[in-house]
C-alpha cells in the first residue's frame, strides 16, 4: 500500500549531492537489521519522499539536509526500545554521518531533526519539515493502513488499539502543520470535507463505538469500520 509514493523522487537528488546516496545506503542496512513491519526503509522513503513534495511547494527549507533527516528518521529502532527511537536515531546520526561528508552544523541539524520528529517542540526547519512528512504518513487511507500495520506488530486489543490511537490522533489533529503545503495534502487524503487525519480518527473511533455498543469481534468491529467509512474497498 505504499506504492503511491515509492521515493523515486528520492533517488533524483543523488547525483545532485553523493552523500545522500551514501546515507539511502547506511539507513536501507540499519532498517534492513531492525526488521520492523512498520518502521522500515519503505517508510523512511516515504515519508522522505513526502517531505521533498513539501520543500519543493515552500520557501525557505534545504532539501539536502531534509533528505538525511527524513531517510534516518526511525533507524534508532535498530538501537534499542521503541520509546527511545527519536533519541537513539539522533546517536546513529551523530556518530555515522560525519564519515559521509557532512560538516558539524549539518550533522546537528539532521541529528536534532531525528530527535524532534514525533515530540511535541521542532527547532529547526529541517525537524518542521520532518513532523510534517511523518504525521501525513499517519492521515488517510494510506494512514489508516499504518496504523494497522502497527497494531499487528504490538497486538492489543481493538478497544484498547483505539483508545490509545484517538488520543494520540487527536493531538496530532489539534497541532496541525507547520507548512501550507501539508495542511493541503493532509485535507486531499480525506474526502470531500474530512482531512485525512481526521478520517484515520473517525476510523478509530468507529471501531471504538462498535466494540463497546455491540459484541463484535476484533476483526468484525475493523471489517464494519472501513465498511461505514466507505474504505473497504481500498485496504
Ligand atoms: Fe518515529
Ligand atoms: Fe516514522
Amino acid at each position: 500500500m505504499r506504492s503511491e509514493n515509492d521515493g523515486q523522487n528520492v533517488e533524483s537528488y543523488f547525483c545532485i549531492d553523493s552523500r545522500l546516496q551514501k546515507v539511502s545506503a547506511l539507513a536501507e542496512e540499519l532498517y534492513l537489521k531492525g526488521q520492523d513491519k512498520v518502521h522500515n526503509f519503505a517508510h523512511a522513503l516515504w515519508d522522505t519522499s513526502t517531505g521533498i513534495n513539501i520543500i519543493n511547494n515552500e520557501v525557505g527549507y534545504d532539501v539536502t539536509l531534509f533528505i538525511p533527516a527524513g531517510l534516518m528518521h526511525d533507524t534508532g529502532i535498530t538501537k534499542g526500545p521503541y520509546n527511545k527511537h527519536m533519541e537513539n536515531g539522533g546517536i546513529l546520526v551523530r556518530k555515522h554521518l560525519p564519515g559521509l561528508g557532512f560538516n558539524q552544523a549539518e550533522v546537528e541539524e539532521i541529528a536534532t531533526a531525528v530527535k524532534e520528529h514525533n515530540g511535541d517542540e521542532h527547532t529547526t526547519n529541517t525537524s518542521r519539515i520532518l513532523y510534517d512528512a511523518d504525521t501525513l504518513n499517519k492521515a488517510g487511507v494510506h494512514g489508516i493502513n499504518e496504523w494497522l500495520l502497527y497494531w499487528s506488530q504490538f497486538p492489543t486489543s481493538a478497544e484498547k488499539a483505539a483508545e490509545e490511537s484517538i488520543s494520540y490522533l487527536d493531538k496530532l489533529e489539534k497541532k496541525g502543520f507547520y507548512t501550507e503545503t501539508a495542511t493541503r495534502m493532509n485535507q486531499e487524503a480525506g474526502f470531500d470535507e474530512v482531512s485525512g487525519l481526521v478520517l484515520t480518527l473517525k476510523f478509530w473511533e468507529e471501531i471504538g463505538n462498535l466494540i463497546k455498543l455491540e459484541e463484535l469481534t476484533d476483526s468484525e468491529a475493523l471489517q464494519r469500520a472501513k465498511q461505514s467509512l466507505g474504505i473497504e474497498n481500498v485496504l
